[in-house]
């Protein structure tokens, strides 16, 4: 029998330590008769992941690893995985035991019988469930479900779901524009696409966590709104810029409410409030900027220091030419109308854009991100 693998399980971990070893124990009883690989994608896990999944690919040459420094990101680790890939179907599934392995035999044969493109682990079919959830997780992903139809045309009852099974051809279709946000990479390659899928929802049963916590919190709510803005008007402005401005917006009350307390409270001198209100404001859009807009190289330690300095240095040249541009507009438009409303506009907007592109390279590079194979 020919050794090439048919199908790769693609799994992204982020601390999944005490789960990797049970889920190939299961892919091996279920997977028999397939010629089968798993790839996990580690984002360099605290709790040694890569390390348990090296042990195990010493004994088991179906065990692959894709190890990211100073990356995070579930959807951005799952494209990466299936481009790590080179069979030509490739299974997306969490490590930690909710998705019941013992659909992918069904998964496989339905796509290869019914000539599908992509077959979903559905639990809002007939037959599936959502097992024990909280109340309010339960209400937060059927409200997550209903924004999804601001983007997605098809009638797909789990658009939320983490598990699935697709062939190469439809990966090699849309990567190149996938958003990668966040958690939702089943409603990107489908939004993606732009046209209808041939697909099937198979039911499953969501189970309990094996071991660990769930990484889902409050940021993954907000990258979900952050990718449907970027599969809407992303073609337009990039998303990343509209969270940057969004905090900008945010920074100007803070200012305001630092110089009331400073000018008029502490009855210090305009100057004076207007220096501690500006710096203020800067280290709170830089955190918030380091904390959101990039999670994904969020820096930390001493890097953090480093990037403030950065960023306060790139937001103060923003400030001069914002006043620079403004005041000049202002000195040669026409007297009187709405001039300096519109003079002062354009300063904030070149102003915000040149903070975005300056700090996005300085601040936020990423000199050292490597991603290594096996
Ligand atoms: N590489 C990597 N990087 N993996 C990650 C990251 C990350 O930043 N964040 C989470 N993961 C991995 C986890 O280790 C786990 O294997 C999988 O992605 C799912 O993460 P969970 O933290 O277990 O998410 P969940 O159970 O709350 O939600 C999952 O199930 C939902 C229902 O199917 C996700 O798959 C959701 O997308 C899905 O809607
Ligand atoms: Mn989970």
């Amino acid at each position: 029998m020919s050794s090439v693998v048919e199908l790769s399980v693609v799994v992204p971990t982020f601390n999944e330590q005490p789960n990797v070893q049970a889920l190939v124990a299961r892919l091996e009883q279920c997977l028999r008769g397939v010629r089968w690989e798993v790839i996990f994608v580690d984002d360099d896990s605290p709790d040694g992941t890569a390390a348990a999944v090296r042990t195990l690919a010493q004994a088991d040459a179906r065990v692959r690893l894709v190890h990211r420094i100073h990356r995070r990101g579930l959807s951005s680790a799952c494209i990466e995985g299936m481009l790590a890939s080179t069979a030509p179907f490739v299974a997306v599934m969490d490590a930690d035991l909710q998705h019941d392995e013992r659909l992918l035999p069904q998964m496989l044969s339905t796509l290869r019988a019914e000539d599908l493109e992509i077959v979903v682990g559905s639990r809002h079919v007939e037959g599936g469930s959502i097992g024990d959830w909280g109340s309010e997780r339960e209400l937060a992903s059927r409200f997550a479900t209903r924004l999804s139809g601001l983007v997605l045309k098809a009638d797909l009852k789990d658009p939320m779901s983490g598990f699935f099974l697709l062939r190469r051809a439809l990966i090699d279709e849309v990567v190149h524009d996938l958003s990668a946000i966040g958690f939702k990479i089943l409603l990107d390659i489908f939004v993606t696409a732009g046209r209808p899928l041939r697909f099937r929802e198979l039911p499953y049963e969501f189970r309990l966590r094996h071991a660990g916590d769930s990484k889902l919190d409050n940021v993954v709510a907000w990258q979900y709104i952050a990718m449907l803005l970027d599969k809407s008007v992303g073609r337009y402005v990039p998303v990343r810029f509209i969270a940057f401005a969004s905090i900008g917006g945010l920074g100007v009350f803070v200012h305001m409410a630092v110089l009331w307390l400073v000018f008029r409270g502490l009855e210090e001198t305009f100057i004076v409030g207007q220096t501690v209100a500006t710096l203020v404001a800067m280290t709170f859009n830089f955190f918030l900027n380091n904390w959101f807009t990039y999670r994904d190289r969020r820096l930390r330690g001493w890097g953090l220091l480093r990037g403030w300095v950065s960023f306060t240095l790139a937001c103060s040249l923003g400030a001069v030419a914002n006043v620079g541009i403004a005041t000049y507009l202002f000195n040669v438009s026409p007297t009187g109308g709405p001039w300096w409303v519109l003079s002062a506009t354009a300063g904030i907007i070149v102003g915000a854009v040149w903070n975005y592109a300056v700090t996005s390279v300085y601040t936020w590079n990423q000199p050292k991100a490597v991603t290594a194979g096996r």
